[in-house]
């Protein structure tokens, strides 16, 4: 069977519900746009079960998303959605590119979370942008700003307090939203939110437990991913 889709990490297929895809989780690792590449064991399904166990959290605690149900060890039922061109990120601690852009040193604490966007496009690398860049380039209205940043806010807080359960310290992370295909006035959390998407630091020895262990080549990589979703499943 041919995917609909195929992105650096995942492939979407049809159902037999129309508005159900099946996603898959492959083994292949990038960073810098695509730039550098790699597959690695396993990796598909350490962020599928990472992500369904998070999914299974938010939705406890009232965050919609477009989980449907657990298919076997890299597949999950999504709702199908049409995905928003942001990619939102929040921040509790400097690293990656604030750290870069503004000559902060990683590891320095925000007094609050900051939040920010991007518009979701490889050609243009991802571009910095604010409400109303997203408002012209048709990404989203204000009124779905202002919830799609009092969404992130609160997963912020419930993603912290439970990566903090499993000794993990929740540096930043990155997600995108997706307007449901039954009703596009409804917005819901999609794609995942596993640690290619996360900075998870070792509360102890802050040891870097995510992606950058990649993109940095500090070696460890998916013995990393193997321990942050045996803390989770505790
Ligand atoms: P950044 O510091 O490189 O901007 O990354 C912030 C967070 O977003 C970090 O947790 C990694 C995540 N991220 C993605 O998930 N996808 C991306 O393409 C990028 C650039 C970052
Ligand atoms: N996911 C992006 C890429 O594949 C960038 C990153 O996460 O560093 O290039």
């Amino acid at each position: 069977m041919e995917p609909i889709y195929e992105g650096k990490a995942k492939r979407l297929y049809t159902t037999d519900d129309p508005n159900v895809l099946r996603m898959e989780y492959k083994d292949s690792a990038t960073a810098f746009n695509g730039e550098k590449k790699e597959d690695f064991e396993n990796k598909g399904r350490f962020n599928k079960a990472i992500t369904l166990i998070i999914y299974r959290m938010l939705e406890e605690k009232g965050v919609k998303t477009h989980l449907v149900q657990d298919v076997d060890d890299i597949n999950l039922l999504v709702n199908k959605v049409s995905i928003m061109p942001l990619e939102v990120i929040v921040r509790n601690v400097a690293a990656g590119s604030f750290s870069k852009r503004m000559g902060v040193t990683e590891g320095t604490a925000f007094k609050k979370p900051i939040v920010e966007f991007s518009y979701k496009d490889d050609a243009l690398g991802d571009p910095f942008i604010n409400d109303d860049y997203a408002r012209e380039m048709g990404a989203a209205t204000e009124e779905e700003m202002a919830y799609i940043k009092q969404q992130v806010l609160t997963i912020n807080e419930v993603l912290k307090e439970f990566f903090l359960k499993a000794k993990l310290r929740l540096i930043d992370f990155k997600v995108e939203f997706g307007r449901l295909s039954t009703d596009p006035s409804q917005i819901v959390l999609a794609d995942e939110i596993s640690p290619d998407t996360c900075r998870l630091w070792d509360v102890e020895t802050g040891k870097k437990m995510d992606k950058d262990r990649f993109r940095r080549g500090l070696g460890g990589f998916m013995e990393a991913y193997a321990e942050v979703l045996e803390r989770l499943s505790k």
